[in-house]
């Protein structure tokens, strides 16, 4: 399958589609909207073909980046820290063939700063989410999560590397699901065949029952 990814800054899931291989499906294309975008390196250094389209109308850049998908035969749009809303229509066109992933594990903590919103609430838990994109921000259908703890002494820097880490790994194996044609949207969810996904159980909390809970005094 032939990808299309679009960056706007540091590119560092662009990095890690890049170094699973052709598992996920080929890079076709980068599109950053921003000229000194980090990510635009790791592109160059794959070789990899890389175009900027620093168009603040966002028709205009919706209008832009169809062409360039269309020129690379682009059969699947992966947003990697693409930080701008896209044009509605541009949204509809790519309709279940455009996914993000967003650090957070949604619908909790939708927007900017996820990190922060997830330390403010006191949540216990955290991580990432791969899902395909709908008009509304961080919205549609989920395909696959990673769950990390949030310890008790973390700050945004920390609760964001270690969720990071879990997005390097969830990425291309989303990405490898829809590729090896895995993944169905029925009822707005996505069933996945095979569901018990090896990799994602080593990403997630085991599924074995729990040892029994010793009672201790008070
Ligand atoms: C990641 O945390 C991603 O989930 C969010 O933006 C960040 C991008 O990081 N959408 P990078 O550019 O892939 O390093």
């Amino acid at each position: 399958m032939r990808l299309g990814v679009l960056i706007s800054g540091r590119g560092s899931n662009l990095q890690a589609l890049i170094e699973a291989g052709g598992g996920p499906g080929e890079i076709a294309l980068v599109i950053s909207n921003r000229p000194g975008a980090a990510g635009l390196a790791h592109a160059a250094a794959a070789g990899i073909p890389s175009v900027v389209v620093a168009e603040p109308d966002r028709g205009i850049f919706a209008g832009r980046a169809e062409v360039l998908l269309h020129e690379h035969r682009v059969e699947l749009v992966c947003l990697a820290g693409f930080m701008r809303v896209l044009d509605t229509r541009f949204v509809e066109a790519w309709r279940d063939r455009m996914v993000n992933i967003h650090p957070s594990l949604l619908p909790a903590f939708r927007g900017l700063d996820p990190q922060r919103q997830a330390l403010a609430a006191g949540v216990r838990f955290s991580g990432c989410t791969v899902h395909f994109v709908r008009p509304e921000l961080d919205t549609g259908p989920i395909i696959a999560q990673a769950v990390v703890p949030v310890h008790p002494d973390d700050d945004e820097a920390s609760l964001s590397a270690r969720i990071l880490a879990a997005e390097h790994r969830l990425y291309p194996l989303a990405v490898r699901l829809i590729a090896e044609g895995r993944t169905r949207i029925v009822d707005g969810r996505v069933e996945i065949d095979g569901w018990d996904v090896p990799e994602l159980q080593v990403l997630n909390p085991s599924e074995r029952p729990l040892a029994p809970l010793v009672s201790t005094p008070l």
